[in-house]
């Protein structure tokens, strides 16, 4: 698991102490800390999970002030909040996924498909990014993408649709859907996981991911989201079997 470094945000020990608390809550052992990924084989508890690179390693496209404020405030409230909620209840012990799918659509849990949806959502937000990303696809991804999208070009151009048309809080989504790739956009804490696609990839375009680098300027953040930071590795490695 890599390990943050560099200041500001959460340290490791802080971080440790975090994990510790919600197991602590959950009664469960520190095996199966759950970020996007979900759990089987054993229990499972909900915490922060490690930024998969340095807080500064996204510059100059975002900010190091910018994943300061929106992992270790905003990503991290919606996790201790879910810790919260789920304390005490039947989703004590599920995968953060779990507990997304099993609460959507009730309007007394909405508060936690909320927090629970936005932790998983962010978690693999800071996965579809890396240093050195953006340019176009290789391999199976690639074959999959042109016989979806024509080309590469037009990919980019329905991905910038979906992140700068989003009316409001949300995101934008590469998904696949009945063996066809394509790009959704979902409402605040909204998730492709409860309709039944399969994620590749998000751009999170909620105002706190762009607004201290690019203030109302989404359509920047975006082309710079696009061009330079997208990790096509880790969408190919969420592509499920033709
Ligand atoms: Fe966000």
């Amino acid at each position: 698991m890599p390990l943050r470094s560099g200041g500001g945000g959460i340290s490791r020990r802080e971080f440790m102490m975090s994990a510790a608390a919600g197991v602590a809550v959950l009664g469960l052992g520190m095996a199966g800390l759950s970020g996007c990924d979900s759990q089987t084989g054993g229990a499972a508890t909900v915490a922060l999970p490690y930024l998969p690179y340095k807080e500064s390693a996204l510059e100059p496209y975002i900010s190091k002030k910018t994943i300061e404020f929106h992992y270790g405030k905003h990503h991290k409230a919606y996790v201790d909040k879910t810790v919260e909620l789920i304390k005490g209840t039947h989703l004590a012990g599920l995968s953060l996924k779990d507990i997304v799918q099993k609460t959507s659509g009730f309007a007394d849990k909405a508060s936690t498909f909320n927090n629970a949806a936005q932790a998983w959502n962010h978690d693999f937000y800071w996965k579809s990014l890396t240093p050195g990303g953006g340019g176009k696809p290789e391999g199976e991804l690639a074959k999959r993408l042109d016989a979806d999208f024509g080309s590469h070009e037009n990919l980019v151009k329905e991905l910038t649709a979906g992140a700068t048309g989003q009316f409001g809080s949300g995101w934008a989504w590469l998904v696949v859907e009945e063996d066809k790739l394509k790009v959704v956009s979902t409402s605040n804490a909204d998730t492709p996981i409860i309709h039944g696609q399969v994620p590749l990839l998000t751009i999170d375009v909620w105002e706190h991911a762009y607004y201290l680098d690019y203030q109302n300027k989404r359509a920047d953040y975006v082309k710079n989201v696009i061009e330079h930071l997208l990790n096509w590795k880790f969408a190919a490695s969420n592509l499920p079997a033709a």
